[in-house]
C-alpha cells in the first residue's frame, strides 16, 4: 500500500481525533487540534491510505522564548501517531521530516518533544532523525511516568540559551546525548 503526506484539513478533524484517541494516552479537545491547524498549518500534517482514510498524523507549534536579546522559535511536537496496522512502513519517519520542514519555515531554531522514557518505537525514531535528549521530566504525564525531552537544532543556538529556554524543564542526563548536525 502506499501512503501520501500532506497538510490536515478541518474535515480530517474526526479521523485524526480516532486515532489521538486509540493510540495515545494523551487526548485533547477539538479545539485544541483546530487552533494548531490555525496558527501553523505547515506543522499539522496527515498520512491518507490509497483508499484516503487518514492512518497517521503530526501536529505541532511554535513557541516564542526571549533569550539573551532575542527570541527563540521553538518548535514544538505535541503529537504524532500512525495507526498500529500500517506502522514500520516510514509513515512515521515522513511524518516528522515534513513536519520539520513546516517548523524551518516557520523559522524555528529547533525542534523539540517529550516522549515515555518507555516508548522504545518513539524514542528510536527520533533517534534515526538525530534529536538528542537534553534530560528527563519528571512524572510528566498523568500517570506518572517519566518523558525524555529530545530536541534537535535547524540553526545556530548556544549552550547557554538551549539551557534557559529548555533545560530549566529536565533534569539532566548523567551524561548528555547531544543532537548531531
Ligand atoms: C512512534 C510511531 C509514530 C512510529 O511510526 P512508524 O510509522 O511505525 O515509524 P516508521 O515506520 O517511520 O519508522 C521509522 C524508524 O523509527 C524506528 N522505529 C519505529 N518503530 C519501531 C519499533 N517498533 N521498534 C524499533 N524501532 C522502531 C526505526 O528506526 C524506524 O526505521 P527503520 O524502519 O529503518 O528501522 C508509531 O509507533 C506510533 O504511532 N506509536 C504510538 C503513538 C506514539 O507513541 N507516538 C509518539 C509519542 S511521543
Amino acid at each position: 500500500m502506499s501512503y501520501i503526506v500532506r497538510k490536515f484539513r478541518p474535515e480530517d478533524l474526526q479521523q485524526v481525533e480516532r486515532i489521538n484517541r486509540v493510540f495515545l494516552p494523551e487526548n485533547y479537545p477539538s479545539t485544541f487540534f483546530l487552533e494548531n491547524y490555525r496558527r501553523f498549518p505547515d506543522a499539522f500534517l496527515v498520512a491518507e491510505s490509497e483508499s484516503g482514510n487518514v492512518v497517521g498524523y503530526i501536529m505541532c507549534r511554535v513557541e516564542y522564548y526571549p533569550v539573551s536579546g532575542r527570541t527563540l522559535f521553538l518548535g514544538h511536537v505535541l503529537s504524532i501517531a500512525v495507526a498500529k496496522k500500517h506502522r514500520r512502513r516510514g509513515i512515521g519517519e515522513a511524518l516528522m521530516k515534513e513536519a520539520e520542514r513546516g517548523l524551518k519555515r516557520y523559522g524555528s531554531h529547533l525542534v523539540y518533544l517529550e516522549v515515555r522514557v518507555s516508548n522504545e518505537p518513539a524514542i528510536k525514531l527520533y533517534e534515526k532523525l538525530n534529536y538528542g535528549v537534553l534530560g528527563v521530566i519528571p512524572r510528566y504525564y498523568h500517570d506518572g511516568e517519566d518523558a525524555y525531552l529530545m530536541y534537535k537544532l535547524f540553526r545556530q543556538v548556544s549552550d547557554e540559551e538551549i539551557e534557559s529556554s529548555l533545560g530549566w524543564r529536565v533534569r539532566p542526563l548523567d551524561k548528555k546525548v547531544r543532537p548531531q548536525g
